[in-house]
């Protein structure tokens, strides 16, 4: 890999999945392996970026040249990446993040009971942390690549989340498909993404992840590049 300079881009992304405790051995989370966040944080590495990736629990070794933070809730997720990402130039959002936790932990560990055969949990909406980076003051705000795991109307929904979370770019996948997706080594994808006049759209076709992280890389920094060029 090629050594990050002092005025190399720095980028900030976010990988794996957040978990949520329900009592001190119990918690809610998702089968995000954090492979696919882990190849960006490795490609950007590799064209000389300086890379901090945020990860929740995984099993994976942490690339060459990445610096890497880890955290296990969404509320920890939150507060590392608002705090990085005013000074990146770009934040890729790929972690799985639980959209709602536990109103309060149990301090100890639930009993199950006799005389009821339902458990009722109440949760609470986590912050969203993508929308959140996406909302920082200009100055602040680094270029936003977020993504959109769907099971059905990909394109609309992709675009709904592009929207309504203020995101630059957003890569839709499909995560129904056997073999892609969540813990696979491949992935396909639907970039997409707004010019001033009008919305764009690349297919990427299943292929391994380490691939499709270049071509999402070279695509998020060849938009940075436009937007900074004017
Ligand atoms: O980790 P792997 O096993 O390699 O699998 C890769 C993947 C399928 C997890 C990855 O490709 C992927 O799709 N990541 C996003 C998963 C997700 O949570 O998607 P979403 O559609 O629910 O969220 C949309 C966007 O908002 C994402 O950028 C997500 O990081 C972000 N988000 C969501 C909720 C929240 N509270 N805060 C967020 O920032």
């Amino acid at each position: 890999p090629v050594a990050a300079s002092a005025s190399a881009p720095h980028m900030v992304i976010t990988a794996g999945p957040t978990r949520e405790a329900l009592d001190p051995v119990r918690y809610l989370s998702n089968h995000s392996s954090g492979k696919m966040g882990y190849a960006l944080a490795a490609e950007a590495a590799a064209q000389g970026a300086r890379v901090t990736l945020i990860s929740g629990p995984v099993n994976l070794p942490t690339p060459q040249g990445v610096e890497r933070l880890n955290v296990e809730t969404a509320v920890q997720m939150h507060e590392a990446s608002l705090k990085l990402a005013p000074q990146a130039a770009l934040f890729i959002g790929c972690a799985a993040v639980a959209d709602y936790r536990a109103e309060s932990a149990a301090e100890h560990k639930l009993k199950k009971t006799d005389d009821r055969d339902t458990l009722t949990l109440t949760l609470v909406k986590n912050p969203d942390i993508i929308a959140d980076v996406a909302a920082l003051p200009k100055g602040q705000r680094p270029f936003v690549v977020g993504f959109a795991a769907e099971t059905q109307n990909i394109e609309r929904y992709a675009q709904d989340k592009l929207a309504r979370k203020g995101l630059d770019m957003i890569v839709a996948n499909d995560v129904s498909q056997q073999g892609l997706g969540f813990g696979s080594d491949d992935n396909a994808a639907l970039l997409l993404w707004r010019t001033p006049t009008h919305n764009e759209q690349l297919v990427a076709p299943p292929q391994p992840k380490t691939q499709l992280a270049a071509l999402i890389i070279q695509h998020a920094l060849k938009q940075l590049s436009l937007i900074s060029s004017g």
